[in-house]
């Protein structure tokens, strides 16, 4: 961190110690527990934050549900609505460099990624979602009532937001994820309790100053950090909240479910992969070279929908696999703010253990590590960038997610074997194509069951892009106008004439 001298308010924002945001107001978890953040590339605590729990969650919600039923921001017209989201995207853009510095050293990704995909991404998110503000509509629709001859209606539709929504959230894109969230939450007119994740709680407080700022009423985000068995769980449980929408591991994703049966609040997922990275023979060699790499190591492989099974055409599986692992081994793992650094650490020693531990069933399995494969120094949670063959379908390797920068690599024959290949998963979140056959390319995309297919492309990324999983993948979709309908109930209203 000696190569950077940190924003000011950002020094401010990490050594004092961090309280819940509850209507408005910064508070102390009623407990007065806290518990530390610690910064992935050192291993040493970056700040103290208040743990909400229960308790916490449960003033939280009271607090978006006044906010909902008696504040100002139901009274608002669309259009003002519509601003307030607009000026959140502006001030993200205006604090660029500060949530950059908060996602490096909470999260560990470089800076240089933060400053460039992270903070735009978010900003444009909720540009994006301000838009609809003003565009949430019901239809008219003609009725023909058989029971009812001669008889006239006027029928139509009204899109309302569902109420008070709970949002859980990882930590692999701390601002990004509660941006997806957020914006389609917002511009629906819904109020939300948002609880960030325990590894990276500082971007949503940070957040939260700037949505006051920019003119959010009190109680219409509230930000309550805590773990997720405690608070999360409670969130999911609530009867006071209308709808729950999560992200992170399909476990955790069927205890939300399960929760939520309580009330039937509506519910909607983004859940793990396994997304296949399929290169044809006839594919462009750099870009599917660079393009396999990118699919994988990318926020240090985690991500849902990295390309974490790499299929190639058997005439060009060693060109492409060697390709790959001489990426892997010019990687610069490093401290985030070193300008040098290319990957920075694992979030948490938690997930350090857990994708160590996949290489060693792999090993024992009998899969062939290419490069990469262990730790990367005693200090910080470095994981080398690895690449493994020589696997069988049934492995664990090749059927759970790692979530760390590991790729499986297996070689294929025919479009109708690969096709199979990639759908042998429970998770259906993403996959990449790489061919310049466009009619092979779209042939096989039609084909695959996931939520999002990239031709000679991968982790392309976009506002307007819906975003979700089939399968074990998750429930619903986020971003795009498919977003808001997550966000909205739906009301039939009939008059006779
Ligand atoms: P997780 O699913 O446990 O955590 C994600 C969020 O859920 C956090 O905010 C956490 O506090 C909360 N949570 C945890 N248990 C909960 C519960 N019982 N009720 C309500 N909320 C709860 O994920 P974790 O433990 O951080 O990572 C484990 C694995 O999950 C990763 O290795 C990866 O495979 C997967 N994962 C997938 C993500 C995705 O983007 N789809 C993101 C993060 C993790
Ligand atoms: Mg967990």
């Amino acid at each position: 961190m000696s190569t950077v001298t940190l924003n000011k308010r950002v020094q401010d924002f990490v050594i004092t110690r961090r309280q819940l945001f509850i209507n408005g107001q910064l508070v102390d978890a009623k407990s007065g527990k806290t518990f530390d953040t610690v910064n992935p590339a050192t291993g040493e605590t970056l700040a103290t934050i208040a743990e909400g729990d229960a308790a916490d969650i449960d003033l939280a919600v009271r607090a978006a549900r006044r906010a909902f039923d008696d504040g100002p921001w139901g009274r608002m017209t669309p259009s003002e609505r519509g601003r307030i989201i607009w000026r959140i995207g502006d001030l993200i853009s205006e604090h660029l460099e500060e949530f950059a510095e908060l996602e490096t050293l909470d999260n560990g990704k470089p800076l240089a990624v933060a400053r460039a995909a992270d903070v735009p991404l978010a900003a444009e998110l909720f540009r994006y979602m301000a838009g609809w503000a003003t565009k949430i509509e019901g239809n008219t629709i003609p009725l023909s009532v058989p029971y009812a001859p001669g008889a006239e209606f006027h029928a139509y539709t009204l899109r309302e937001p569902v109420g008070v929504v709970g949002q859980i959230i990882p930590w692999n894109f701390p601002l990004l994820m509660a941006a997806w969230k957020l914006g389609p939450a917002l511009a629906t007119g819904n109020t939300v309790v948002l609880k960030p994740a325990e590894q990276t709680p500082l971007s949503a407080l940070y957040l939260a100053e700037i949505m006051a700022e920019a003119g959010l009423p009190d109680g219409v985000v509230n930000v309550v950090n805590g773990y997720g068995e405690t608070a999360g769980a409670a969130l999911a449980a609530h009867p006071g909240v209308d709808k729950i929408a999560f992200t992170g591991s399909t476990e955790v994703g069927r205890l939300i479910a399960t929760a939520a049966t309580g009330n039937l609040k509506k519910v909607s997922l983004e859940l793990g992969g396994k997304s296949p990275n399929i290169v044809f023979a006839d594919a462009d060699p750099q870009a599917a070279i660079a393009g396999a790499a990118n699919a994988i190591f990318f926020n240090h492989g985690q991500c849902c929908v990295a390309g974490s099974r790499l299929y190639v055409e058997a005439d060009r599986f060693d060109e492409v696999v060697a390709g790959v692992a001489d990426i892997a081994k010019s990687i610069k793992l490093g401290d985030g703010f070193d300008p040098d650094t290319q990957m920075g650490p694992l979030v948490s020693d938690e997930q350090l253990e857990k994708v160590g531990g996949f290489l060693d069933s792999g090993r024992q399995e009998g899969a062939t590590v290419v490069t990469g494969g262990a730790r990367q120094g005693d200090k910080g949670f470095f994981f080398q960038p690895t690449v493994i063959s020589k696997t069988r379908p049934d492995m664990r390797v090749v059927r759970e997610e790692i979530f760390g920068p590991v790729v499986v690599a297996s070689p294929f024959e025919s479009l109708d074997e690969i096709a199979a290949t990639a759908n042998d998963s429970p998770y259906g979140l993403g996959a990449g194509i790489w061919t310049r056959d466009i009619s092979k390319a779209h042939a096989l995309a039609k084909r695959i069951r996931a939520g999002t297919v990239w031709i000679n492309c991968y982790n392309v990324f976009d506002a307007a892009l819906p975003f979700g999983g089939y399968k074990q993948s998750g429930w619903g979709r986020e971003m795009g106008h498919e977003a808001l309908e997550a966000y909205t109930e739906l009301k039939a209203v009939c008059t006779q004439l």
